[in-house]
């Protein structure tokens, strides 16, 4: 699959890195492709970096790895999104980590849904350190991974994306429930930074029977 990945910070290289590995093309859109930061990215196999613009040319599916701050105009620079996925990795976090600038009655994945009108949103990868996203080895097993969107096959897509990466990835819902995941992730950036949990922790579900069992 064809993935393009709007930043290539921490979040955006470790994703891109991991699904080019595993046989995806993945075009990075940055803001200065020529900027000789980006000439080991691009020498990696399966990898390419180009604008914002030119990186969602061809591509089924868009993750966006932005800080919140920038994210509009990164969403606004790609030009037309009308049908495609995105992978909302971002979290409209404040700066210094104090908190989620919005929230409660609606989302960061909501507003990116505003302002590339037409994609279908999916939210994912937002509730776990960029450290552990690329196949997370936890003694107690599987981290699970929330994924919530509207649109059936594009949340299908992304559920089968994060599961190749290493996690349990549940269905969490409707797009809306990124209210709910948003905070959650923010749950983590607190036991992270402010709690001295550390980094190298995740979330997972606990079940009394297997899920076949349960079928
Ligand atoms: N860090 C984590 O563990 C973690 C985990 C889950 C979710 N998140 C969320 O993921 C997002 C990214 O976090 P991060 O830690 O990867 O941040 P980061 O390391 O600061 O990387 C952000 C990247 O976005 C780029 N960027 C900024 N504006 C852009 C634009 N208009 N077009 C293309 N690229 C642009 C930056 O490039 P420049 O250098 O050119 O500014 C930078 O490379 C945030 O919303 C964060 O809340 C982070």
């Amino acid at each position: 699959m064809k993935i393009a990945v709007i930043g290539a910070g921490n979040v955006g290289s470790t994703l891109g890195l991991a699904w080019a590995k595993r046989g995806h093309q993945v075009v990075f859109g940055v803001r200065n492709p020529v900027d000789d930061r980006y000439m080991s990215l691009a020498s990696m196999p399966n990898v390419v970096v180009a604008s914002n613009h030119d990186a969602v040319k061809g591509t089924e599916v868009v993750a966006l790895a932005t800080p919140w701050s920038a994210t509009r105009d990164a969403v606004e620079s790609c030009g037309i999104l009308e049908g495609k996925t995105i992978i909302d990795c971002t979290n409209p976090v404040s700066p210094y980590f104090t908190g989620l600038v919005i929230g409660h009655d609606t989302s960061g994945a909501e507003s990116i849904a505003q302002w590339a009108n037409g994609a279908n949103v999916v939210k994912a990868m937002n509730q776990i350190g960029f450290a552990s996203m690329d196949a997370p080895n936890f003694p107690g097993g599987k981290p699970v991974m929330f994924v919530c969107g509207s649109h059936g096959t594009s949340k299908s897509t992304v559920i089968d994306l994060v599961t190749e990466l290493g996690f349990e990835a549940v269905d969490a819902g409707n797009l809306e429930i990124a209210r709910l995941l948003e905070p959650l992730a923010m749950l983590w950036i607190h036991l992270a930074v402010r709690q001295g949990l550390g980094r190298e922790f995740a979330f997972s579900i606990l079940r009394k029977h297997s899920k076949e069992q349960k079928d």
